[in-house]
């Protein structure tokens, strides 16, 4: 029997997760799409099939028994209620960033679904990026040796993307600007390639490029990590055009004591301890910034995790560090001092 699932939220990004469940078919159908604009409802669950229901109203969805699982693809102010709600009614989730709108909303989602016994899985896309997989492999194998430094960048134009007086313009409803909404991506990679940071300063600008918009679209972080390593980040929501040569206008560069990675023409490294690297910055022939690839690699984790019972790599258990880094970095640019975060050991089940 394929697991049923329900799609909360059929804009953007609900419909990546819909395609990632289609991609399976033997495993998974989609049962259910909802949204509340009917209309974004029912296109997709057109697409998505027959007999596929439909509903203006999330608490529909929850209530259905026969729902097993659901992507929660909606605005960040409903993450919480929503998945609280879902994980009560026993459903399995598949949670698009950021988890929360703060830390407590987060560890209230992990200490439900361990009440629930069900899997809560975070969509960090970006662990699933094929490439990321590949440069994750490198620095677990010591290709560039301990990596003492990083630098990382992401540049979009927010209102090229999102309709004027979309949700995500505003802090009551996204919890934030770039940082929250897109910076976490980053902040969640840098934590898998390199471990746990233990410390932030932030600095943060509204450029007036967003209409309306009333939280950040410009952030500058320095960041310290457990291992000692530092980090600098760069985030907009008001980048005109990309200033880096890189597939998405996003940078990520690891300075390592053996070589170095970065994505600067694709996806380079040198090594002086691996010889076929040892020549100079090396072309890796890597995929580079298959997003596409990255929603079908991330439902199927999703599907395996439900059906032998193991954790996500991306748990919501794992994704409270990442939130602690998002609070740590909004403390620092309201008090104006470095913070360290406070750092998350919830206990397995
Ligand atoms: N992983 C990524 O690369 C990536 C990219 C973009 C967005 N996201 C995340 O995905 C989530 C959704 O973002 P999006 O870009 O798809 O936004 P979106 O606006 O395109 O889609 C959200 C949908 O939720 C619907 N909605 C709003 N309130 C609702 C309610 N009460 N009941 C039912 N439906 C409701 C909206 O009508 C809309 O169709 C966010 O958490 C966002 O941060 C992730």
């Amino acid at each position: 029997m394929p697991l049923h699932v329900g799609i909360l939220g059929c804009g953007l990004m609900g419909q990546r997760h819909a395609a990632g469940y289609h991609n399976l078919p033997e495993r998974a159908t989609i049962i259910y799409c909802c949204d509340d604009r009917e209309d974004a409802a029912r296109a997709l669950a057109q697409r998505s099939g027959d007999n596929i229901r439909v509903t203006t109203r999330w608490q529909d969805v929850i209530d259905d028994p026969a729902v097993e699982a659901v992507s929660v693809c909606m605005p960040h102010h409903l993450h919480a209620p929503v998945v609280l709600a879902a994980l009560a009614a026993g459903k399995h989730i598949l949670l698009e960033k950021p988890m929360a709108m703060n830390l407590a909303e987060a560890r209230a989602m992990v200490e439900a679904a361990d009440r629930a016994g069900r899997v809560l899985m975070v969509a960090q896309n970006q662990r699933y990026l094929p490439e990321h997989t590949h440069i994750k492999t490198l620095l677990d194998e010591g290709t560039i040796g301990r990596v003492f430094a990083a630098r990382i960048d992401g540049n979009q134009l927010l209102s090229r993307i999102y309709p004027p007086g979309h949700w995500l313009f505003s802090k009551a409803t996204a919890g934030g600007g770039v940082i929250r909404t897109t910076a976490i991506h980053k902040f969640d990679l840098m934590r898998y390639f390199i471990g746990e940071i233990r410390r932030v300063a932030a600095f943060q600008k509204i450029s007036g490029l967003n209409p309306g918009m009333d939280c950040e679209d410009v952030a500058v972080i320095l960041m310290e990590f457990e291992n000692g390593a530092v980090g600098e980040a760069f985030f907009t929501f008001a980048a005109q055009r990309a200033p880096i040569p890189t597939a998405t206008g996003e940078l990520t560069a690891l300075y390592g004591d053996a070589g170095m990675i970065h994505n600067v023409g694709g996806w380079h490294v040198y090594s002086s301890r691996v010889e076929k690297y040892s020549g100079g910055m090396t072309h890796l022939g890597l995929p580079n910034a298959d997003y596409a690839a990255t929603f079908l690699n991330e439902v199927r984790h999703f599907v395996d995790c439900i059906e032998s019972g193991t954790e996500p790599l991306s748990s919501g258990r794992d994704n409270l560090n990442t939130m602690a880094v998002i609070e740590a970095i909004y403390q620092s640019i309201d008090t104006g001092q470095a913070v360290t975060v406070e750092k998350q050991n919830p206990p397995n089940p």
